[in-house]
């Protein structure tokens, strides 16, 4: 299936420019907003996305996922962190989705993903997925722990190349989710895990405990177990990976 695909030389955010077209005309499912730049790449939490002009992956897209219900929407950064390491997969080992959606490889992040939804009655009709993927860029200002896919194959990459398989993969889940198999795909999801089996350290805000993930519950909350055998429920903001 082919997509329409906008290449932009700069933009403040390939999500914003997506969004801003989407409230203008009509925008067909799937279409694909990507760059060279951006001057006000987003984060979640509201940080920023840093990226050296013409050396990295950075897409938008979008879905109009109206069978999907408000409280099942983490399906969608399954769908899309599952599709990010599938693909990654192909180029070295040790990729994980750390949750809920970052994409590491060993201990370091490769790729961020912003997913946007907007909610009509109990669904969702519009979700803007943007995806920043480290290729070809070895030095980082300021990004917090970042390694690129050149820094772990010591070669260059093709960033549009990974971009058409990437979104392709997301399409595969995505139908996948539509045609009711969204209980396989969380059970993949949970099995690609960054630090799926055995116990590290998590901070929750007042102190550091030592727990092992349990499960991700299908609203996304992370439920780990301590030492102690005690269950401990996180919502995104609320926890955080000691590395
Ligand atoms: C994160 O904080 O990990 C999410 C980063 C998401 C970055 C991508 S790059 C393409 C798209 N446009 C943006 O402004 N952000 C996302």
């Amino acid at each position: 299936m082919s997509f329409p695909i906008i290449y932009l030389n700069e933009t403040d955010s390939t999500s914003n420019y997506l969004k801003d077209l989407i409230s203008k005309t009509t925008v067909e499912e799937g279409t694909i907003v990507c760059s060279e730049a951006q001057t006000s790449g987003r984060g979640q939490r509201g940080n920023s996305w840093e990226s050296e002009k013409g050396k990295n992956l950075l897409f938008s897209t979008v879905l109009y996922p109206l069978f999907i219900n408000t409280y099942e929407q983490f399906i969608i950064s399954q769908i899309v962190s599952l599709a990010v390491k599938e693909c990654l997969d192909e180029y070295t080992e040790n990729i994980s989705i750390k949750w809920p959606n970052d994409i590491y490889w060993q201990e370091k992040k490769i790729c961020g993903i912003l997913i946007e939804n907007t909610i009509l009655g109990d669904s969702i009709n519009q979700s803007v997925i943007g995806i920043g993927v480290n290729i070809n860029q070895t030095r980082f200002a300021d990004s917090p722990n970042p390694v690129s896919l050149k820094q772990i194959t010591e070669a260059d990459h093709t960033p549009y190349y990974l971009m058409n398989k990437i979104h392709a993969t997301i399409f595969k889940y995505y139908r996948n989710i539509r045609e009711g198999n969204a209980k396989e795909i969380s059970e993949k999801y949970k099995a690609s895990l960054f630090r799926a089996e055995g116990f590290y350290l998590y901070n929750d805000g007042t102190s550091d405990f030592e727990a092992r993930i349990k499960d991700v519950k299908q609203t996304g909350i992370l439920v780990l177990e301590t030492r102690e055998g005690i269950e401990r429920k996180f919502t995104f903001k609320e926890v955080r990976y000691i590395l």
